[in-house]
């Protein structure tokens, strides 16, 4: 048996983030804070490509769509290509969305043959899948399908929009400059900000396609693509609400809080991800959650995934409510750790769930009560 994890191992102690509250307007103070993260963390956001179109097939034998999306550079000297897939509710016409980025996208959802592996994709290796070369391979077909529990979540009235992070910009240090977002902006930036400008383009493509409540749009991403959906959403407010899993580390963890991986970590593991710049130690990922204020931020962290700093992000969470203009009553952090382990505000939540690493449809119920609006 797994031993719980305890408080003790979980919070490092006394932990003061800076406080929000402040006379200044909060869209100003929100400008301020995202050209900081991303000057000193993330790296620039790249504009909207000049040019967007889509393509929309069925998919023999299953109940999403194939969209492929092609973007024009400015000058029109380059294109990029790239495949979603969208699963819309039965009987519900302008639905509301959810979209996001996953590991193997259509494809690791799709269990069966139907959806193209792009052999264009770089992701991370998954070893115990053999997959070593980062490339879309069969082997993945269906392995995330619990990450993305479509048929749940069309079946509570939501679309569903995912495609592979690997398309739009190679998790490989060596790779990243050579396929994908990068030569095709030609902007020197890291790969949260090209996976952030990614998901805002599925965006881009579902205001095209139609069909969708537009007004109505929650991103959602596990691990690196939940600091990805964090990133677009405090950049975008088409997005009504996101929902980040296991974010950690430049994600919803503050990398003050001495728990879990630090950002000089990040940065030696995964040089490609952001572009660390010295920062003051004031700025921490509590301002990230506040710049999409007033629309709806939840998080989540799983006990046993010390790695991502589960009671740090509570605690980022709690010092960034003080921004939305709801008040929120948060218990302390014995109480939550001792007690429900999830809390329900109108436009923020969390929950701390039993287990590790891993975006479950345990966590997805949660997020769909969220946004579904019930208080508990
Ligand atoms: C590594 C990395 C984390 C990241 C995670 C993931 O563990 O250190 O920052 O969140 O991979 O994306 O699964």
């Amino acid at each position: 048996m797994i031993p719980a994890i305890s408080l003790e191992d979980a919070f490092a102690g006394p932990f003061q983030l800076e406080s929000l509250d402040s006379p200044g307007l909060l869209e100003n103070r929100q400008e301020i804070w995202r050209k900081e993260l991303s000057d000193t963390i993330y790296g620039p956001l790249p504009p909207a490509p000049a040019e967007l179109e889509f393509e929309v097939s069925p998919l023999a034998g299953s109940s999403a769509e194939r969209i492929e999306i092609t973007m024009r550079s400015a000058n029109g000297a380059r294109d990029l290509a790239v495949d979603a897939a969208l699963w819309r509710p039965k009987n519900r016409v302008d639905a509301p969305l959810i979209a996001g980025l996953g590991f193997a996208g259509p494809v690791g959802i799709l269990a069966g043959p139907e959806f193209p592996l792009d052999k264009r994709a770089r992701i991370h290796c998954r070893s115990e899948l053999g997959v070593e070369n980062g490339r879309l391979h069969d082997v993945l077909r269906g392995t995330e399908a619990h990450r993305w529990p479509v048929e749940m979540l069309t079946a509570q009235g939501y679309a569903v929009m995912v495609s592979c992070y690997g398309s739009w910009a190679p998790d490989d240090p060596d790779e990243i400059m050579r396929h994908g977002a990068c030569p095709f902006i030609g902007l020197d930036t890291g790969a949260i900000s090209l996976w952030a400008w990614a998901i805002q383009r599925l965006l881009d493509a579902a205001e095209l396609i139609g069909g969708l409540d537009m007004g109505q749009v929650a991103v959602a991403g596990h691990s690196r693509l939940g600091k990805a959906a964090l990133w677009a959403a405090a950049n975008d407010t088409r997005i009504s609400a996101v929902l980040a899993n296991n974010s950690g580390c430049a994600g919803a963890a503050p990398a003050g809080h001495a728990v879990g991986e630090t950002l000089a970590e990040m940065a030696a593991a995964f040089p490609h991800w952001i572009r660390l710049r010295g920062h003051a130690p004031s700025l921490d990922q509590h301002h990230l959650l506040a710049c999409t204020a007033p629309r709806k931020v939840y998080v989540a962290s799983a006990e046993q995934d010390l790695w991502t700093d589960p009671a740090g992000t509570y605690l980022a969470l709690v010092a960034a409510s003080e921004v939305w203009p709801e008040s929120c009553s948060w218990p302390s952090m014995e109480a939550m750790w001792a007690g429900e382990r999830q809390t329900r505000h109108a436009s923020l939540g969390h929950h701390l769930r039993p287990g590790g690493h891993e975006l479950l449809p345990y966590d997805w119920q949660r997020f769909l009560d969220f946004l579904d609006g019930g208080h508990t």
